[in-house]
């Protein structure tokens, strides 16, 4: 995927970075954006232990999270504002809890659909939307970061899609319970969204369109894929 970084607003409606309502929204913006990459640096390693066949290439795949969490952070320190790291803590517990109790039960799956397909399709989402509204230092960072996301992406289907009959219902149950805990996420931030330039609308609208492409390139046929992501979605 080729993702163009020649994204220029009219100046009469780009944000305004210096205004104190951006500074706050994007200072928890950033933080769900740093913690999220930190988690996934944390879920690739633990993912590295449950597949040992293909530890160095998650273990590769988690070095660049981690990456990304640092870059994500001087994009902060750049605007000279601190991401709000304890609210972005809380609002990812219960996605990062999910993903703990199904590593603990061995269940690589759910721990896939919740980092590769899950996690990534958010961060795909989001990415693109900021894109268009990034500001120059954080522009081709964003759009770097967006290829990288796309190949972990990859990783996680190709695994499940391989094993498709075998891991269905584990697919399936894991994402009526990890969907929901992803949408409020994004619910908490939408005034946020609105105020750095994002629409949280197009947003979840992407996401589910990603979501949903995820689903069948694994093996979901289209309309069942679309009745899971629905009932998830209204869960
Ligand atoms: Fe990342
Ligand atoms: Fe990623």
């Amino acid at each position: 995927m080729t993702v163009s970084t020649d994204c220029q607003l009219n100046p009469d409606t780009r944000p305004d970075t210096d205004s104190e309502a951006y500074r706050q929204a994007y200072s928890r913006i950033n933080g769900v954006v740093v913690v999220g990459e930190t988690l996934a640096h944390h879920h690739f390693r633990r993912l590295a232990r449950a597949i040992p066949a293909d530890g160095a290439e998650l273990l590769r795949l988690g070095q660049m999270e981690g990456n990304h969490a640092r870059e994500f952070s001087e994009c902060a320190r750049n605007l000279g504002v601190r991401p709000d790291i304890r609210l972005a803590k809380q609002l990812f517990s219960p996605l990062h809890q999910l993903f703990r109790q199904s590593d603990e039960r061995g269940d690589i799956p759910a721990c896939l659909v919740i980092q590769c397909l899950i996690v990534e399709c958010f961060a795909v989402a989001a990415y693109r939307s900021y894109l268009p509204v990034a500001d120059a230092f954080a522009r081709p960072i964003t759009a770097a970061v967006i290829e990288d996301e796309s190949e972990h992406l990859d990783y996680g289907e190709v695994w499940l899609k391989q094993r498709f009959e075998a891991v269905k219902d584990s697919v399936s149950a894991i994402c009526l319970q990890a969907l929901p805990t992803t949408l409020a996420i994004l619910r908490a931030l939408v005034d946020d969204m609105r105020v750095v330039g994002m629409d949280p609308y197009d947003l979840v609208a992407s996401f589910g369109e990603g979501f949903q492409q995820s689903l069948e390139t694994i093996g979901y046929g289209s309309s069942e894929a679309a009745r899971l992501l629905r009932r998830a979605m209204a869960a």
